[in-house]
């Protein structure tokens, strides 16, 4: 695949039609330190996992505001964000997120789906609360599908409120966004879930703790259903590319990783994102970025070529 082209807007193609340029942001773990009253059910376990066992300074908010710049800067004609904006959905955190996200969400087109650190708590959809500020960005509910030029995002449930961090899709959503995909045949569609169906290696995506519990029944959704031409996700902060069998071929599987890693390179952890290019019906650019504590800049040897 070439490398992405200049920025812009979505650009006329002499020879060949519409391009667009999508931008993939994943898991920035916006934090803030909880209230007192806040300190509930899996919040206990949250806290200590970052303020006792260290998991707060993996992220950092310096790499996420250069990110964001980064994106800004590209100028493309869609974003999208695979999940888990907060550490643990703290009104705090989503308002800082919102903050955050601003340059952002004021300029380009964007899709938002949660992430399990978003539906820490009891919802009666999961992502409600996340909704209160992004709504307009992700939908009323899920299935939810976003239109952008020729490129179409689907978006489909993979996160619940779990003691552990187990994810769950509806399978009633799947048979929803089957037919709802029946209607952009013509577009290029990317799936965006939050958890990843395979893991770096094509191999199901663990452990069972922490990975999609019925990734079996979305797998063989993906195996059937036509019209999806790539899949997007977050959730494992080590991003990879991997690919999974469709009804027309391989559909691409897409992890930048971390958006909202600390830059760590003692502990081979850094900030990524990623962009890809649209044209005519196929995906022709994806780069990979990376942050060097400064600013981002490709991933040397080409996109995911690192292995992290
Ligand atoms: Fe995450």
């Amino acid at each position: 695949m070439s490398t992405i082209l200049a920025p812009g807007r979505v650009k006329q193609n002499v020879s060949s039609g519409v391009l667009v340029k999508i931008a993939h942001i994943t898991d920035l773990h916006v934090q803030a330190a909880p209230r007192l009253g806040e300190m509930t059910g899996k919040r206990l376990l949250g806290t200590a996992n970052l303020y006792v066992l260290g998991r707060r300074t993996k992220f950092s908010l310096s790499a996420q505001e250069a990110a964001i710049a980064s994106v800004v800067a590209a100028e493309p004609d869609v974003v999208v964000f695979t999940g888990d904006l907060t550490a643990q959905a703290l009104d705090a955190e989503f308002s800082l997120a919102r903050t955050l996200l601003e340059p952002i969400l004021s300029r380009f087109p964007t899709v938002m789906i949660p992430g399990n650190h978003d539906t820490y708590v009891r919802e009666k959809t999961p992502g409600d609360r996340m909704r209160e500020l992004f709504g307009k960005w992700m939908g009323p509910e899920m299935p939810a599908l976003h239109v952008h030029g020729d490129a179409a995002f689907i978006c489909i449930e993979t996160c619940r409120c779990h003691p552990l961090s187990s994810g769950w899709t509806p399978e009633e959503q799947l048979a929803e966004a089957a037919t709802k995909l029946q209607n952009i045949q013509d577009k290029f569609t990317f799936l965006c879930l939050h958890y990843p169906l395979l893991g770096r290696h094509g191999e199901p995506y663990g452990p069972s703790t922490r990975a999609l519990a019925n990734a079996d029944a979305v797998r063989e959704w993906v195996n059937t259903t036509p019209g999806i031409n790539a899949i997007v996700h977050g959730h494992e902060h080590h991003g990879f590319k991997t690919n999974i069998s469709g009804p027309n071929g391989p559909v691409t599987i897409l992890n930048p990783g971390a958006t909202g890693y600390a830059h760590l390179p003692e502990q081979n952890r850094t900030s990524h994102l990623c962009f890809y290019t649209v044209e005519d019906g196929k995906m022709t650019g994806l780069e990979r970025l990376l942050f060097d504590g400064t600013s981002f800049s490709p991933e040397p040897g080409g996109a995911f070529s690192t292995g992290r």
